[in-house]
């Protein structure tokens, strides 16, 4: 099978965790590097978690990248309330400490080696959009090595997650977002708040996950604890939104989703900073900048998300999905 090179521009997180973990296992990807954005934590705490990912998956083989340790314009506000100061949900994970070989690069020159060196690379953004803009503001050249550019960001129609219509990763660097849609060379494949809010991570989902297979949820177990209790406590919702993930699914299983074809733009100043305005109605008369995910097939994401952590088919995930309805139900 033809493994498709992928590089992950991250801020890990709980959900970039997640989905991490669900890249490094799909066979059909090959995760040639990972960048580190500020975003949910300061950038030195999500290189480390990097790093702890990666050794819950014996991947430390992969190259870590240092990035953008503040957005291009505004002040950095991170997201730990949300993800724990440590942003893997203070499970108090040891850090890595005996990681081997070259001193380690910084993003830019991460993705300058790695996209001279292959072609036809999907480059998947799970944070605020700082390290693209970088790239794309000074190394322009070496974005014509990039076939794919799939973000989470953004809110299509739905209300933000950070202001009244701001999603955060687009909220927290509002510039660089902005920059990415007017100047990247490959149409931007957009995964919003709007189907990633389906995706939600419950206890119940959980807990079955620890019954097909401790070994692999024992890490998914001791970092989501902190995301329920933040989601309880502020939404009154049982169990966690995983935004992330879905754009791994999304890549490896288009047929999961509804799309448009649209231009998209990201309000940089005010009291609309960071929303993402999608001009569905070509007002503006400008070419479509970006494929926007409209619906998904939640249950089938989720399956795909479960089988993928833990190494299972997914209809047999989506059966056992299926089984957690049927108890519920019989309260009805
Ligand atoms: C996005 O913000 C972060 O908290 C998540 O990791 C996700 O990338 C959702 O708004
Ligand atoms: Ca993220």
């Amino acid at each position: 099978m033809q493994k498709h090179k992928v590089i992950i521009d991250t801020d890990p997180g709980i959900d970039d965790s997640l989905a991490i973990l669900v890249a490094l296992n799909s066979p059909e990807l090959d995760v040639v590097g990972i960048s580190i954005v500020e975003g949910n934590v300061p950038t030195d705490i999500g290189f480390q978690n990097a790093l702890k990912v990666l050794r819950e998956a014996n991947r430390l083989d992969i190259p870590v990248f240092l990035g953008a340790k503040a957005p291009l314009q505004h002040e950095y506000t991170s997201a730990q309330d949300t993800h724990g100061m440590d942003g893997l949900g203070e499970s108090g994970i040891p850090n890595v400490t005996n990681v081997e070989g070259p001193t380690v690069l910084s993003a830019q020159a991460g993705y300058e080696a790695l996209l001279n060196q292959y072609d036809d690379v999907w480059f998947m953004a799970l944070g605020p959009l700082t390290n693209v803009a970088l790239s794309l503001q000074h190394y322009p050249d070496i974005w014509h090595h990039v076939s794919r550019l799939i973000v989470m960001g953004g809110a299509y129609k739905t209300n933000g997650n950070t202001s009244p219509v701001a999603e955060y990763n687009f909220w927290v660097d509002p510039d660089a977002a902005d920059y990415v849609f007017k100047q990247s060379p490959v149409e931007i494949e957009l995964v919003p708040l709007d189907v990633t809010r389906k995706i939600v991570l419950t206890p119940n989902i959980l807990q079955m996950m620890a019954y097909l297979n401790p070994e692999k949820t024992d890490f998914i177990m001791k970092i989501m604890r902190f995301y329920f209790d933040f989601h309880w406590q502020q939404e009154h919702v049982l169990g966690a939104v995983i935004n992330d993930p879905l754009v791994v699914i999304y890549v490896l299983h288009p047929e999961i989703a509804t799309i448009i074809r649209k231009y998209v733009t990201v309000v940089t100043t005010g009291v609309a900073l960071g929303q993402s305005i999608v001009d569905i109605a070509d007002f503006w008369k400008k070419p479509a900048n970006a494929t926007i995910l409209q619906d998904i097939d939640a249950k089938r994401v989720m399956a795909y998300i479960v089988g993928g952590l833990l190494g299972n088919d997914v209809d047999t995930i989506e059966n056992e999905l299926n089984m957690i309805a049927t108890s519920l139900e019989r309260l009805s």
